[in-house]
This record gives C-alpha cells, sequence and structure tokens, in this order.
C-alpha cells in the first residue's frame, strides 16, 4: 500500500499533467523569471548534460546551445510534448519517467536542474541527493535553481501533510498538492555539505537561488 507521502507525489505528478497548458504562464508574466533565465548564461552547463524535471523545456535550449548531448526527463508527456515542440535541437533526447523511480542509464557531465528540488520532500533528499552524485561522472556537476524562502509569499502553502507542501489551482477549479520546501542557501549549503558535496549556493534575480555542488570523492 501507497504511503500519504506517494499519494502527495501523484497528486504533483497530475496537477504538472493537468496544467501542461497553463506552465509556461508565468514565463510570459512575471519579469523576474525573465531575469532568472537570463543569467543562466553564467552557469556552468558542460559535456553531456542530464536535465531532471525539464517541464515545457524553458532551460533546455539553452542547456542545447551549450552542451554535447542533452538527456531531458520529466514524468508529464503533456509538458514533453510542449519541450519537444520548443526544442529543435538533434542533440536533444526527451525521457518520460517517474524520477523517484528512474534510473540514469549512463553518467554525465552536469545534472541540471531547474523548480525541481524544491519539490523532492526532505525525507527523500539524501537519497535524492546520492542519485544526483552517481549520474555524474568525474569532474562533473550538479547545478541547480529553485525558488528561495521569500517564494513562500506566493503559495498557498498548507498545514499538516505528509511534506511540506502547498496548493496549486487551475483554470478549470481543480486544486492539487504538491510538495514545496524553500530552501534557504545557508541551510541548503550546510546540509550538502554535510553530506561530503562541494557547494555554492547564491541568491539570484530576486527571490531565487543557484546552486553549483560537486559530490563527494569515491573512495578507492
Ligand atoms: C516546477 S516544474 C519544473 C519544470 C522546468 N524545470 C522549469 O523550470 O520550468 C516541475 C516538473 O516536475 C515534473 N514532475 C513532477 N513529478 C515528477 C516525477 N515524479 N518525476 C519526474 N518529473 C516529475 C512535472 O511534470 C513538472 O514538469
Amino acid at each position: 500500500m501507497g504511503s500519504d507521502e506517494d499519494a502527495l507525489l501523484a497528486e504533483q505528478m497530475a496537477y504538472y499533467r493537468a496544467g501542461a497548458a497553463q506552465y509556461d504562464r508565468p514565463y510570459a508574466e512575471r519579469e523576474d523569471l525573465r531575469e532568472l533565465l537570463a543569467t543562466a548564461d553564467d552557469l556552468p552547463i558542460a559535456g553531456d548534460v542530464l536535465e531532471l524535471a525539464c517541464g515545457t523545456g524553458r532551460w533546455t535550449p539553452m542547456l542545447a546551445a551549450r552542451a554535447r548531448s542533452v538527456t531531458a526527463v520529466d514524468a508529464s508527456a503533456e509538458v514533453l510534448a510542449l519541450a519537444r515542440a520548443r526544442t529543435k535541437s538533434p542533440g536533444v533526447r526527451f525521457v518520460q519517467a517517474d524520477l523517484f523511480e528512474w534510473q540514469p542509464p549512463r553518467r554525465y557531465d552536469t545534472v541540471f536542474f531547474a523548480f525541481w528540488l524544491s519539490h523532492v520532500p526532505p525525507a527523500r533528499l539524501p537519497g535524492f541527493w546520492s542519485a544526483v552524485g552517481a549520474a555524474l561522472a568525474p569532474g562533473g556537476r550538479a547545478v541547480f535553481i529553485d525558488d528561495g524562502p521569500a517564494g513562500a509569499a506566493r503559495e498557498e502553502v498548507l498545514a499538516d501533510q505528509p511534506a511540506p507542501a502547498a496548493v496549486r489551482r487551475l483554470d478549470d477549479g481543480s486544486r492539487y498538492r504538491i510538495v514545496k520546501v524553500f530552501h534557504d542557501a545557508r541551510t541548503l549549503t550546510d546540509d550538502l555539505t554535510a553530506l561530503g558535496w562541494s557547494v555554492r549556493v547564491r541568491p539570484a534575480a530576486g527571490n531565487f537561488i543557484v546552486g553549483i555542488a560537486e559530490p563527494p570523492a569515491v573512495p578507492g
């Protein structure tokens, strides 16, 4: 039988499937998101890139422009269809998979994830970082972008859920719970350092955080 947290994660997935057509709206409406996309030029994207939770592919063309190859994974066929339409580069391969189960078939020079870390329940974070580390080739880096703590002001935060959560509403009035953890740069840096990572997390474009992290050295 699935746990309450599994049910929350299933609802999160259902939200992004049902809301695919609405997904890009904040990118059109919010100046801070446009500014954030523009800052991405400074990120150390290189080699073969794995993009986790690529969504409608807002970041994928930027990755493709700088990578040898991009493997972009998302659970939702609906957002992947939009990402495919947006990303014409032949070096990009899209994969539909649940990231809580998917095993990468190889290792990558960069693992990139935008607005995904905040959707990972805290109890799964050590396993998540260990999977990211295992997906990185020697010398590889994780690069990530997410909402910072001030992002909470935009959300309808829910109490008493199996993980920190918020409610999102679609145009048809339907409502879905999602996991939403607002990481602050200091705590995230401390948590990753405790797991053996070398990490820099900085604020970006107002309320966002940008992190660049190298995994612990593998003994032997
Ligand atoms: C906030 S969006 C981020 C999309 C994109 N990275 C961006 O920054 O615009 C979160 C994405 O996670 C995907 N997602 C949700 N649960 C997932 C899961 N279990 N496995 C893979 N992708 C999942 C959703 O389909 C959605 O595209």
